[in-house]
This record gives C-alpha cells, sequence and structure tokens, in this order.
C-alpha cells in the first residue's frame, strides 16, 4: 500500500511510520511527504532520506486551489492511502469525500474526549488518571471518524502538558505504524 502522509511541523511521527515500513513485513510504504509549510523540519527529513516531497503554501491561493495541489500532487504519486501527521489544517469535505475511507489521522488523547486542541491541558484539569493517542478514520468531523486504534498512558500528579505530551507521543510513534499496517491489510 502506498502511503501519503501529510503534516504541518516536526514530523516525528511520519519518521516513526517510515522507520517501520522499512521493515521486510511492513505492508505499506510512504511515497510522498507532502506539507502546507514548506519550512517544516519534517519536510526536510524527509528530503534528506529521499523520500518525495511536496510542500507548497496555502498562502494567497485559496482553499479550493491548494486542496487540489495536493490532492494532484498525492494522485501523481499514486497514493492509496493518506497518514495524517501533525497536520495543522482542516481538510474539506470535498477532500474527505474524494478520500472517503482512505484517510487516517494519529490524535493525541483519548477519543472521543478531547477532540481539537490542548488535549493534554485538558486532560490534566479533569484530573484524569490515564492520557493517550488515537488513529482514526478522517471525515468531516473534526477527530470524529471510528477509532482503528488507541494506547494509554498514566498520566503522573506532577505532569504538566508537555511532561504528558512527551509520555503520549513515545506511545504515538508505536502506535501508529501498527495502526496503519493493520489499516492497510484489514
Ligand atoms: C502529535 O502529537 C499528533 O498526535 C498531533 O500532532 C502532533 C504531531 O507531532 N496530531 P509530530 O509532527 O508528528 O512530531
Amino acid at each position: 500500500t502506498r502511503v501519503g502522509v501529510l503534516l504541518s511541523g516536526r514530523g516525528s511521527n511520519m519518521i516513526a511510520l517510515v522507520e517501520a515500513s522499512r521493515a521486510a513485513n511492513c505492508p505499506y510504504e510512504v511515497v510522498l511527504v507532502a506539507s502546507d509549510k514548506p519550512e517544516a523540519a519534517g519536510i526536510a527529513w524527509a528530503k534528506a532520506e529521499g523520500i518525495a516531497t511536496f510542500a507548497l503554501s496555502p498562502r494567497g491561493l485559496g482553499k479550493p486551489a491548494f486542496e487540489a495541489a495536493i490532492d494532484r500532487a498525492l494522485r501523481d504519486a499514486a497514493v492509496d492511502v493518506i497518514a495524517l501527521a501533525g497536520y495543522m489544517r482542516l481538510l474539506s469535505d470535498g477532500f474527505v469525500a474524494a478520500w472517503r475511507d482512505r484517510i487516517v489521522n494519529i490524535h493525541p488523547s483519548l477519543l472521543p474526549k478531547y477532540k481539537g486542541l490542548e488535549t493534554h491541558a485538558r486532560a490534566i484539569a479533569a484530573g484524569d488518571a490515564t492520557g493517550g493517542c488515537s488513529v482514526h478514520l478522517v471525515t468531516e468531523e473534526l477527530d470524529g471518524g471510528v477509532v482503528l486504534g488507541q494506547a494509554e498512558v498514566p498520566i503522573l500528579p506532577a505532569d504538566d502538558a508537555d511532561a504528558l505530551a512527551n509520555r503520549v507521543l513515545a506511545a504515538e510513534h508505536a502506535l501508529y505504524p501498527r495502526t496503519l499496517a493493520e489499516f492497510v491489510t484489514r
């Protein structure tokens, strides 16, 4: 299965997906890393690894033209499945419909809890004993599609949002490759 990753930032989940894909029995390969932020660290990493990249700022383009360009790049690379990995822009309903059931995302909470941003601070403020991350199908509803896999971590009394984010991020790096592999062989 040919995977295209969309990211906006450092790309640690993309790196985890690429590194896991190098195992002999991995059922997917990352054939394109695309971004709305040309300066994203994840784009530089992918380039250095010899992975095809596509980076385009939507500024001045407008959303339809921007998404059409992303869609074109994904189709030119013969992408089967899109993996969002810290992609900080909402995909339009039309884009989601065009890739129905072929877009997955990783979200740093135990969905359906804490959709959206500031997930770790909200989990701590609520007094939750555990936090975690979820891989889910992307639908028109933000962080609302079917959950494909989750990993749980403890929330410790001394945790601030950054400490919890780091613990969850380590869990993300294990969960995402495993869940994506399961998804593409489902
Ligand atoms: C991760 O916490 C992911 O769950 C969220 O955004 C962050 C991206 O981090 N959607 P990275 O760019 O993969 O390092």
